[in-house]
């Protein structure tokens, strides 16, 4: 099969399209045929050789989401036939031609969805719900802030919480972004400037209360204006670090507000949180997108074989959800 290999660290141009081996589906196991994947930050941190795959997933082949078609069974499986719709969140070899892995890691594509739409879903949407609604318990009624809103993940979040009756506020460095994440529900829009600075205006737009919730993508300094607009038992869920890995905050203050304070990863975890994953996506987020509660964001759809190019444009900042690469 074909697939994008990563000769060694590095930038974008390590990226190669080669013939590998096609994977063979163990026992419990589904050969998927991939229409679609798309890139996420951790693909860049890989290529750059500062995020390897997890052990049972491919070391050079980058790709942590997939939609596709059931292609052949491994022993003992029942839940799928071949030329079922199927997508869902991997460990890596996302961006080739075929990938075997557990069959009940995957969920069914709604009905209407393009393979390229789907492509779109898992890793922005998995990771909006879990952070945002399973663990950080936002609720209706309440008020979140996503933080980096035209992002993949931040795009998703302004759809679940419209969808679940959430007020929403979210930060991005251009205007441009918070317009088009209005015309998705974003209640609330606030650019952040130079300086980084967004609580007062947080604060300002929720009567002095602060936040319920905070999706937290950026990190670094973000974390302690978080606090500083945060409502008393406010969560504030760490997702990414794109802006710096350590912070300095007000531990009185933590106290003083009871606030939560928890960090999350997808990718790390076990194969019976995956499989709880994809139970998610099935039950909880599959049907919101076919009544059309949520949709799939997609910047550009680009064939594998531009993968370097794809990856140039999420390094670039200016995409506004998801680069899918079609396969
Ligand atoms: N924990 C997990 O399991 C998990 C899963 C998926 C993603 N993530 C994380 O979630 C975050 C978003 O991922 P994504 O794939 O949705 O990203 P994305 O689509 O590439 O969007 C990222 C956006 O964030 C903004 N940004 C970049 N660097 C920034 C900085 N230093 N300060 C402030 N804003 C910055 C940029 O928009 P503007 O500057 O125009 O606002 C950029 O377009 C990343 O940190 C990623 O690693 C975590």
């Amino acid at each position: 099969m074909r697939a994008i290999v990563i000769r060694e660290p590095g930038g974008p141009e390590v990226m190669e399209l080669r013939d590998v081996p096609t994977p063979e589906p163990s026992r419990g196991e589904v050969r998927v045929r991939i229409h679609a994947s798309a890139v996420n930050r951790a693909d860049l941190l890989q290529r750059l050789g500062m995020y390897p795959a997890p052990p049972g997933s491919p070391s050079d082949i980058p790709g942590i989401e997939i939609a596709g078609e059931v292609d052949t069974l491994g022993e003992n499986v029942t839940e799928w036939k071949p030329g079922d719709r199927v997508f869902g969140i991997v460990g890596g070899g996302g961006y080739a031609e075929y990938i075997a892995l557990p069959a009940r890691t995957l969920a069914r594509i709604p009905d209407g969805m393009s393979f390229a739409d789907a492509g779109a879903v898992p890793e922005a949407f998995l990771t909006a719900w879990d952070g945002m609604v399973d663990q950080g318990g936002l609720a209706a009624g309440e008020t979140v802030l996503i933080h980096a809103v035209g992002s993949g993940v931040g795009t998703a979040a302004v759809q679940i919480a419209r969808a679940i009756g959430a007020r929403s506020i979210g930060t991005a460095r251009t205007s441009g972004k918070l317009d088009r994440a209005r015309e998705l529900g974003l209640d609330e829009g606030i650019v952040v400037d130079g300086a980084g600075s967004f609580a007062d205006e947080v604060r300002r737009r929720t009567g002095g209360r602060g936040v319920d919730v905070v999706v937290e993508l950026v990190g670094g300094s973000y974390v302690a204006q978080d606090l500083a607009c945060i409502a008393a038992k406010g969560r504030i869920v760490v997702i990414g670090m794109m802006g710096g890995s350590r912070v300095d905050f007000d531990l009185g203050l933590l106290m003083r507000k009871r606030v939560e304070v928890r960090g999350t990863m997808l990718r790390s975890r076990p194969l019976e949180e995956k499989i709880l994953a994809a139970l998610a996506l099935d039950r909880h987020l599959a049907p919101l997108f076919a009544r059309g509660a949520l949709k799939p964001i997609v910047d550009r759809v680009l064939p594998l074989a531009s993968a370097a190019e794809a990856h140039r444009a999420m390094q670039s900042n200016e995409t506004f959800g998801k680069v899918v690469l079609t396969v």
